[in-house]
């Protein structure tokens, strides 16, 4: 039995869907509203959907009952508990999602709760697997209300070319992982296949749409960026954020890696192809 958790979003659904088609049950899928999920019809047929919370360590254990491999999607509550728990159900193997900034900048907040929760895997006992992306191409569905609305995206740091992986690369590297033993005890930072700047992405977001005119863009001081992320997501993770972004990038975090060709099979998928793929959100 696979377990993934994060099911319902953007690299949990599609290692769900991979997993299944590849016939690589039987198949568990994490949510905390199962009929939610059910409604969306976000699993492939056969999946069981089982809920369960990591905010609540103990409603885990039906899920994790039965479970050899586990897909893991971390800090989305407390980690210690949550791979205790895994532990305890007698998971044999994780395969993590960490991140690319454990690497490249690990005197970040958020960084150092990966590498911890990395550390917490390593001496638990269990066989492991850590993938570290770097930034999402489905970040831009922050753009897309202002997009449906006709209002310019505000932006910082507009032509930082970042190589923005798609979530579905890190759901294909984490079906090899989850099915293939030899991957076993390795770490690999994952990226896409080229640079990408914000402004870059939004043209390609604009071309997916076929619109004749570019969408209108502005670019914003990290000033006005941070004020607007502080008060969502605090000051800390605001200026994390905004540092891996564009305010304090370094060549680690540039570089165009081989990591998913090399375990896939597969080219990585260029930021066009999530944006023509998800044009849908953005109508
Ligand atoms: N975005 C980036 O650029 C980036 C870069 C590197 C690493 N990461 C990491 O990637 C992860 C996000 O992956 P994603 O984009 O695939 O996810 P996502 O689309 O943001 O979806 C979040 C998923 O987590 C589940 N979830 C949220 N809170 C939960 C809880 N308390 N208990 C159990 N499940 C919970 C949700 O399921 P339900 O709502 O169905 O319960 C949903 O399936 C984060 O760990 C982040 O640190 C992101």
């Amino acid at each position: 039995m696979i377990l993934v958790t994060g099911a319902t979003g953007n690299t949990g659904r599609a290692l769900l869907g991979e997993l299944h088609a590849r016939g690589a049950g039987p198949l568990r899928a994490l949510t905390r509203d199962a009929a939610r999920s059910a409604s969306l019809a976000a699993f492939p047929a056969g999946v069981e959907a089982v809920e369960g919370d990591f905010e609540e360590p103990e409603s885990l254990k039906r899920a994790l009952d039965g479970v050899r491999s586990l897909f893991l999607v971390s800090r989305l509550g407390p980690d210690a508990e949550v791979v205790a728990a895994a532990r305890q159900a007698g998971v044999e193997h994780v395969v993590l999602v960490s991140s690319i900034t454990a690497q490249t900048h690990p005197h970040l907040g958020p960084a150092q709760e990966n590498l911890a929760v990395e550390r917490l895997l390593k001496d638990s006992g269990m066989a492991w697997t850590i993938l570290r992306p770097t930034q999402f191409a489905s970040n831009a569905l922050m753009w897309a209300a202002s997009i449906r609305d006709g209002t310019p995206i505000r932006a910082p740091y507009a032509d930082t070319g970042l190589p923005t992986i798609h979530p579905a690369d890190i759901a294909s590297v984490a079906r090899v992982a989850l099915t293939e033993p030899s991957h076993c005890g390795r770490t690999y930072a994952l990226t896409g296949p080229q640079p990408i700047s914000a402004r870059g992405q939004v043209e390609a977001i604009g071309t997916a749409l076929g619109r004749r005119t570019p969408l209108p863009f502005v670019e914003i001081s990290r000033q006005e960026a941070y004020e607007q992320m502080a008060a969502v997501f605090g000051e800390e993770a605001a200026d994390a954020v905004l540092d891996v972004t564009g305010g304090d990038v370094n060549d680690e975090l540039l570089a165009v890696r081989d990591t998913v060709p090399h375990i896939t099979g597969t080219p990585a998928r260029p930021f066009h192809q999530w944006a023509r793929e998800n044009v849908a959100s953005f109508h």
